[in-house]
């Protein structure tokens, strides 16, 4: 969080433990806990009847409850509703097939000695076949197509050290003005990344080529490759159909008969469900599923002044967790009238050329499932963002405010330019639309004091995780 540091003990990757953790510690920090209403879950948002507020509908300890607010922010995540893939004669399966949504850790005795196929091969999957292998007697990843898969480490440093503000700001200018140099760069360093992190990868696995990184999104997981590689986890087709109790073809003709459970780890959407009064359009000559009319995947035009939704912008937290606090701040700053809104048409026109960009990227790729109507282009949803929420982010980089930057402060501008990238930075300059943290410039000084423990040269040191990452790599070399 940008006004709120990690505890220094952390690993470079949090445990689900350690998330809870630091997300409690900064709602006790910032007392919040007294203004939150645990166990409640939305029903649904509507207009009251003259049209002047919200009208929350909420399910608390199972009663429920109706009110109304001047202004409302719906974050109830992206991930909500599970995609699960419709398979022809499923019935005829009478093992577990189940979305990887309803898989708990705790249950892993069920696969103890079952033969377990995996659909997709993305970041859930590789969560759950690393749960479940040391129980399974075999795990199967079935798969249509190829994917870009990044690792989490590379030479024993943790892969986002790789990123900086400039080199996030030059692939948004090229992008910008760019996209065919963008999308060749992007699709051509993911490819550098994975072979030089794995080495060669078997035609027969099938993950490269992968669908462009511009229509789909890549998986993280330092798993899969070592995996198939040690023969500890099989590579298959997508599943065509159901044949029988255990028995399952697959679209290259391939039949197994023994198979006990299949766990469909193909993806979310979110559940707008709960806001009926979102509008929807289609732009000319598109036939994909509707789109969403929402001003910067944001704000509804009509209501932008007092409704957000923060779970509809894929690509658009690609750098995670951290660009959130930029949203709520954009948010914040919107609602208070600190940063003005456009004209209803301005904003509806805008929709209207997301809508028309959407639908090239649905042209480029039919393929079934994989079209999210939620894609960003990512220079313009972060710069509009930062530029609402006031982060000052413009001090940095190559104009007039950076080059005055340099001369001030020529150590801070180096480091928050090309050091590592961190929340701090949104809190650094004052600029009078949000509040600054006093403690940023240190907090910044100190993170990229603390990278410059890597790469970790003594493999004792490094966290268990490494560890074990690393033993299945050299079990795939054996
Ligand atoms: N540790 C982590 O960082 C972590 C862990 C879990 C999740 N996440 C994040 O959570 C989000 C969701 O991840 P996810 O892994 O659940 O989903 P995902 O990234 O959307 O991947 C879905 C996978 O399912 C495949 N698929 C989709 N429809 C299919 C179908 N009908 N038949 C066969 N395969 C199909 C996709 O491949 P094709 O469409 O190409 O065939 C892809 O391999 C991502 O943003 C991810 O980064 C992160």
């Amino acid at each position: 969080m940008s006004d709120f540091p990690m505890p220094d003990h952390y690993p470079p990757h949090l445990t689900q433990a350690q998330f809870q953790e630091f997300m409690e510690l900064y709602a006790k920090h910032f007392d919040l806990l007294k203004d939150i209403v645990f166990d409640a879950a939305l029903k649904k948002v509507s207009r009251n009847d003259d049209d002047t507020k919200w009208r929350v509908e909420v399910l608390v300890n199972g009663e429920t409850k109706v009110e109304e607010f001047d202004k409302v922010a719906l974050c109830h995540g992206y991930q909500t509703y599970p995609q699960m893939p419709r398979f022809e004669d499923d019935k005829k399966f009478e093992g577990i097939l189940m979305h990887a949504q309803q898989f708990r850790p705790e249950d892993v005795e069920k696969y103890k000695g079952k033969n377990v196929v995996m659909v997709g091969m993305s970041s859930t999957a590789s969560d759950v076949i690393n749960n479940i292998l040391p129980h399974a007697s075999k795990v199967y990843l079935s798969h249509r197509r190829g994917m870009y898969i990044f690792p989490t480490w590379r030479d024993n440093t943790p892969a986002d050290l790789l990123l900086s503000w400039r080199r996030r700001q030059s692939g948004f200018f090229l992008q910008r003005y760019f996209p065919s140099v963008a999308q060749w760069c992007g699709d051509k360093a993911l490819d550098y990344l994975m072979r030089s992190s794995w080495g060669k990868l078997d035609p027969d696995w099938r993950i490269l080529p992968s669908p462009s990184i511009t229509l789909s999104l890549p998986g993280a997981s330092d798993y899969i490759i070592p995996l198939l590689k040690a023969g500890r986890v099989t590579s298959l087709h997508g599943i065509k159909r159901f044949l029988g109790p255990r028995s399952i073809e697959f679209t290259d003709g391939t039949i197994l008969e023994d198979i006990d459970a299949v766990i469909c780890a193909t993806g979310y959407t979110a559940d707008l469900s709960v806001a009926p009064f979102l509008e929807t359009s289609r732009p000319p000559t598109y036939s994909g599923p509707e789109l969403v009319r929402l001003w910067h995947n944001i704000f509804p035009p009509k209501y932008a002044d007092s409704m957000a939704l923060l779970c509809h912008s894929a690509y658009g937290k690609n750098n995670g967790f951290s660009f959130n606090d930029v949203q709520s701040m954009a948010v914040s700053n919107i609602f208070r009238n600190v940063h003005p809104l456009p004209s209803l048409s301005a904003m509806e026109s805008d929709v209207d050329k997301h809508h028309a960009w959407l639908a090239s990227r649905w042209a480029a790729d039919k393929t079934e499932g994989s079209f999210d109507r939620s894609m960003v282009q990512n220079w313009k949803f972060q710069g509009f963002l930062h530029e609402a929420a006031g982060t000052g982010m413009e001090s940095l980089g190559w104009g007039l405010k950076g080059w005055m930057f340099w001369l001030k402060d020529p150590k801070m501008s180096y480091l928050m330019n090309n050091g590592i990238e961190t929340a701090h930075a949104f809190r650094y300059f004052e600029t009078g639309k949000r509040k600054t943290w006093d403690g940023a410039r240190e907090a910044i000084l100190k993170a990229n004091e603390a990278v410059k423990q890597f790469p970790i040269k003594n493999e004792d040191d490094l966290p268990e995780y490494r560890k074990e990452m690393i033993m299945i790599g050299k079990e795939g070399k054996n």
